[in-house]
C-alpha cells in the first residue's frame, strides 16, 4: 500500500442503500462515452467509489465494461465503511475486481475513471467542491469522474462529468416508459445542482423548458413515450440549447448539456 493508502480515509459514512440494475444508465453511458478513454489508458483502472451495503453495482459496472470496453479493466471498489468492504470481499474476483477501503482521497489508487454514484448526495453542498478536487487530483492523467445522483430503481438520474479542470456536461436520464413529467428529473440533479432549481438558476430554465416541451410534444404520445422525448429534446435543440449528444442517445432517453449551460450562478 502507498504513503497515501494509508492515510485515514477522507469522508463519512453515510446510508448503504443500493439494488441491482440501478446504475445500468449511468453504466451504459460510460461504455458509450468514456470507452475509448479506457481502451486508451495503460492501466485500465477504475474506482467504484462508495459502493454501499453490497457491491452489487460495482460487480455489475466491471461486467459491463469487460463486456462493452475493455476485457482486462481491473475495477476497485472503494468503501469508506470497513464493514461493508469485509461485507463484499466474497464478491471480490481478483485481479479484475477487488473491494479496499477508502474515501475521496481513492487510497492511493491513479484510476483513469471513477464513478461515485448517491454518494455526495449525502453531504452538505459546501461539501462538493472539495471533494470534487480530491478525487480528480488522483485520477491518472486525462482521467474522468462521473458523479450523480438517482432514485431507488433507476429510473430517475442526473450526473456529471468532471475532470481536473472541473466538471464537463450535465446528463439527465429517466425510464420513459414510467416518466409523467421530466420536472421529476429535478429531485435526482447532482448535489451541485439540486438545491440550484429555483428560478434565477440555469438548471431552471433547463427543466423548465424541458418540461414546456415535453408538454407541447404530448400529441407523440400516441406513437410511445420515446416519440414524445425525441420531439421534446429536439425542439429543445432548435430552441438554442446547446445538446451535447445525438438523437441515438436521446432514443435512450438521456439528454447531454455543457456544464456552462447549467453551472450555478
Ligand atoms: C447510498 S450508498 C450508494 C451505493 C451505490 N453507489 C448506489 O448508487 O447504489 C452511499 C455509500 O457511499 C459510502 N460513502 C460515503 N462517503 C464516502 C466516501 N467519502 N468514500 C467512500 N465511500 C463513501 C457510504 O458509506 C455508503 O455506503
Amino acid at each position: 500500500m502507498t504513503a497515501a493508502g494509508r492515510r485515514r480515509p477522507y469522508g463519512v459514512v453515510t446510508r448503504g442503500t443500493t439494488n441491482p440494475n440501478r446504475l445500468r444508465r449511468v453504466d451504459n453511458w460510460i461504455v458509450a462515452t468514456c470507452g475509448d478513454l479506457l481502451r486508451a489508458a495503460t492501466d485500465p483502472l477504475v474506482v467504484d467509489l462508495g459502493y454501499g451495503a453490497t457491491p452489487v453495482t460495482a460487480v455489475e459496472l466491471r461486467a459491463r465494461l469487460a463486456a462493452g470496453a475493455r476485457r482486462d479493466v481491473r475495477l476497485v471498489g472503494l468503501e469508506i465503511d470497513p464493514e461493508r468492504v469485509a461485507a463484499a470481499a466474497p464478491a471480490a474476483d481478483p485481479p479484475g475486481l477487488t473491494f479496499a477501503r477508502g474515501g475521496f482521497e481513492l487510497a492511493g489508487l491513479r484510476p483513469v475513471l471513477v464513478r461515485a454514484f448517491n454518494v455526495l448526495r449525502q453531504y452538505d453542498e459546501s461539501e462538493v467542491a472539495g471533494a470534487w478536487r480530491t478525487m480528480t487530483a488522483a485520477l491518472a492523467p486525462g482521467g474522468v469522474l462521473v458523479e450523480g445522483t438517482c432514485d431507488e430503481l433507476g429510473r430517475l438520474c442526473g450526473w456529471l462529468l468532471i475532470d481536473a479542470d472541473g466538471p464537463r456536461s450535465l446528463t439527465l436520464a429517466a425510464r420513459l416508459a414510467t416518466l409523467e413529467s421530466p420536472a421529476e428529473l429535478a429531485e435526482r440533479l447532482p448535489k451541485a445542482l439540486i438545491h440550484r432549481n429555483v428560478p434565477g438558476e440555469r438548471v431552471h430554465d433547463l427543466i423548465r423548458a424541458l418540461d414546456d416541451a415535453w408538454r407541447d410534444a404530448a400529441a407523440y404520445a400516441t406513437f410511445g413515450p420515446r416519440q414524445r422525448w425525441l420531439h421534446a429534446v429536439g425542439s429543445l435543440k432548435e430552441g438554442g440549447w446547446p445538446l451535447l449528444d445525438r438523437p441515438a442517445r436521446w432514443r435512450l432517453g438521456e439528454l447531454t448539456v455543457p456544464w456552462p449551460t447549467v453551472a450555478p450562478r
